[in-house]
Parts: structure tokens; sequence; C-alpha cells
């Protein structure tokens, strides 16, 4: 029996992780038998190798040996794919087409992603796998085959079963052996490793010097979660290798090419979605009323100061930390400016521009102008209450009325002439 080493030589496979060399060595152990066998493991683990180690240190090495990816088919083929079909079994069926499990008789088939399959395809493999018997698609005729199944996934397939997506006995079917291989973060002694076996690669491919990572930068490699494991580590070695002129990489360099911590970590799994989503929503819009409502009373706060004030620096002046808070750093300036404009316009003026202004707002309103009418005049009517009442308590005297009203004494004679009071 070949050695895990000289397995590891053979394959390309790097590193020294006790629970690497387990995998391998039940890949040598059950090579030999026509055991079904099931690889587990996250993405970019390095999966592949495993059936083609039983593939080629078994009698069937001179069988073929098929990779299908199962993710890959689109359902409605997946059986002629892999069962093949008769002529005529559905349009485009013009010729009679052998399917993997009839051209790998003798040989291995590898089906990756195995947890993908339809569960009408699942019955179909179950069938296989129990006495080697098939059907083509569109045909009645049993056929038989010798075919060695390992599958792999990276997918939870327990989790798969209990949603029913996968038949619980084509999985025990299909796992009397499960080979499982380590996360690259499970890996510590082996990520530098790895890492240097890549940049010596590319570094010969490109022609270029070996990229070499200071002793921080390979801290950041060990610390790092590496959720696409091999596959990731390779790549990122491969973009380093090409894109960076210095040859000796430093941590902050190698930060660059990997995913912020925050992507790292692992997906919180929330047991009642749609509860919990709905009361952060609700939270958030509670919270934004809230400001809003704040907001809100502030500007009244700053409207009445600026209706009772002639000068509107002393508004400000008065009122620095209001505006601060409603419009914040960035606007003051703004404000600033807007309050310079206003400075031409006399302050008296106020109230009445206030109803001018309505009343030129209500102009573009054409499809409601009774309404609009109404409102204005009402408007008019509230506003003559007011003087009036506010002129009957201070019996007359127009210098308390308009301090009360907040308009100065000049707005309000013009407002008794043109109400005639
Ligand atoms: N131990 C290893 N040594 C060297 N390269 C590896 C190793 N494991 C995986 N790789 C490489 O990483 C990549 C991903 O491996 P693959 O078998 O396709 O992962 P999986 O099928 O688990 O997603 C491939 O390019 C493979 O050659
Ligand atoms: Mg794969």
């Amino acid at each position: 029996m070949e050695s895990v080493q000289a397995i590891k030589q053979r394959f390309g496979i790097i590193g020294n992780d006790p629970k690497l060399n387990r995998s391998i060595e039940k890949a040598i152990q059950v090579a030999p038998t026509d055991i079904s066998v099931l690889v587990t493991g996250e993405s970019g683990v390095g999966k592949e190798s495993i059936p083609k180690i039983i593939h080629q240190l078994s009698h069937r090495k001179h069988g073929k040996y098929i990779a299908v990816n199962c993710g890959a088919i689109p359902e409605g083929t997946i059986d002629s794919e892999l069962f093949g079909h008769e002529k005529g079994a559905f349009t485009g069926a013009t010729n009679t087409r052998e399917g993997y499990f009839e051209v790998a008789d003798g040989g291995t088939i590898f089906l990756d992603e195995v947890g993908e399959l339809p569960l009408t395809t699942q019955v179909r493999l179950l069938r296989v796998l129990e006495n080697g018997e098939f059907i083509k698609v569109g045909s009645s005729k049993v056929q038989k085959t010798d075919v060695r199944i390992v599958a792999a996934t990276n997918v939870n397939m327990f989790e798969a079963i209990k949603k029913e997506k996968f038949r619980e006995d084509l999985f025990y079917r299909l796992s009397t052996i499960d080979i499982h291989l380590p996360p690259l973060r499970e890996r510590k002694e082996d990520i530098h490793l790895l890492f240097r076996k890549f940049a010596s690669d590319f570094a010969l491919k490109y022609k270029m010097p070996t990229i070499k990572l200071t002793d921080d930068a390979v801290e950041v490699l060990l610390k790092h979660r590496w959720n696409g494991n091999i596959r990731q580590l390779r790549n990122v070695a491969e973009q380093i290798s090409v894109l960076e002129h210095t040859r000796t990489i430093s941590a902050a360099t190698l930060k660059g090419y990997l995913p912020s911590e925050g992507d790292n970590l692992p997906a919180i799994i929330k047991t009642s979605k749609s509860d919990s989503d709905f009361s952060s929503e609700r939270e958030i819009l509670y919270k934004v009323l809230f400001d809003m409502k704040s907001d809100l009373n502030d500007l009244k706060k700053l409207t009445m100061e600026l209706m009772k004030n002639e000068n509107a620096h002393d508004v400000q002046k008065k009122n620095e930390s209001l505006i601060q808070k409603i419009y914040g750093d960035e606007e003051a300036e703004d404000y600033e400016d807007s309050i310079e404009d206003m400075e031409v316009l006399s302050i008296p003026e106020k109230m009445s521009q206030l109803s001018d202004a309505i009343d030129e707002s209500n102009d573009k309103y054409h499809f409601a102008e009774e309404v609009e009418e109404e409102e204005t005049l009402s408007l008019h009517d509230k506003e003559l209450e007011l003087i009036k009442k506010s002129l009957e308590r201070h019996q007359g005297k127009r210098k308390l009325a308009a301090a009360e009203l907040g308009i100065s004494e000049r707005t309000l004679y013009r407002k008794i002439k043109q109400f005639d009071l």
C-alpha cells in the first residue's frame, strides 16, 4: 500500500495536518473496495483530490473516471446526462444517448455537490447504487452497470434531509464511508506552508522573484478565517504575486487582499427571522419619527424667535446650540448664508409674507381652487381674530399687542389699516 506521503506527492497535496493525513489514509484504505464514499468539507478544502486518489488506487484505475458537478447541470437535463435517453424521449432527443452511468461502466463517477440533485434523480441514483440497475429516460428497458460512486458535498446533509431536500436512505447509502476534510482555519500549521508553495508556483509561472511575508503578515495570515479555504489562499497568493511591486509583503499590504473581519464572521442564524426583522424596522421608524418631532419643535422655537426679533444675527447668536442641533456642522454655513439673505427682508414684514407665501403656493394647486380660497380666507380670518383679541387684551395698546403677536408695531399698524379695525 502506498504511503500517505507518497500519495500527497503524487496528487500535489500540501500539508501535514493530522486530520488531513487521516483523511488521505482513509481514502487509501477504502480505494480497493467498491464501497461508496462521501467526501465532506467546506468549499475549497480540496475535496476533489479524494475521488481521484480512490479511483487511481482501485482496480478500476484503467476504467473511466467521470466527475459530474450536480449543481451545474439544469434540473431538466440531469437525468438524461446521468442515465441517458431514448430517441424521441423529449423534444430535441433526436438520437439515443448514453449517460455517464453507461459510459463509466467499470470505472468511477464522482458526484460533486451531490446535495443539489433533484429528488427524482435521487430515486434513480438510489436504485443504481443498490443493484446497479438504471433505465434510460424514455425507455422501459432496465440496464445494468458497474460503477463506483464517490460523492462530495459542502452542505449540511442532515439539514437537507430535515428539509426533505435529500433522501435519508440515499444519504446512508452514499456515506458508507465519510471522509471529512478540515477547513483551513483548523489547519494553522499548514497555512503558511501552502502560501509559500503557491507563492513559489506563481513566481515560476509569472517569471518573477518569489514574494515573502514579514512576520507580522504571517500573523495576519494565520489569524484570518479563510472562508474560501485553500482556493481563497491560492487566489490571494496569485493576486499579490502579480500586483505588488515589492516582494516583501507587509501585514498592511496583505490585509488589503483579505475581506474585512466582519465578512468573515459566521452568519448569525435567526430563528424567527421575520419577527426580529420587523421589530428592528419598527424601532428604526420610531426613532426617525421621534427625531423628526424633536427637529420640528426646535424649528418652531427658532421660527418664533425670528418672528419676534428684528435682528437675525442676534437670533443666530442666542440660538447657536439649537441651530447646531437642527442643521449640524456641515449645514451651519448654509444656514449663515440663508440668514444673510433674510436680512434683506425686514423682519416685521414676515407675518404678511408668510401668508403671501401660502397664497402663492396655493396658486399652484389649481385642481383644488375652492378649498384653496377657503383656506386663504380662513387664514386671514384667523390673523384678524388674533390681532383683535390681542388688542382687546391690552386695551388697544399696540406695543404690547405687537409684542404678544411677535410682530413689529409698524406691521401691526398696517394690519389694523388693512383689516379696517
Ligand atoms: N492540500 C492541498 N494542497 C495544494 N493545493 C490544494 C490542496 N487542497 C486543495 N488545493 C487546491 O485548492 C483548490 C480547491 O480545491 P478543490 O478540491 O476544488 O476544493 P473543493 O472541491 O473542496 O471545493 C484547487 O485548486 C486545489 O488544487
Ligand atoms: Mg469542488
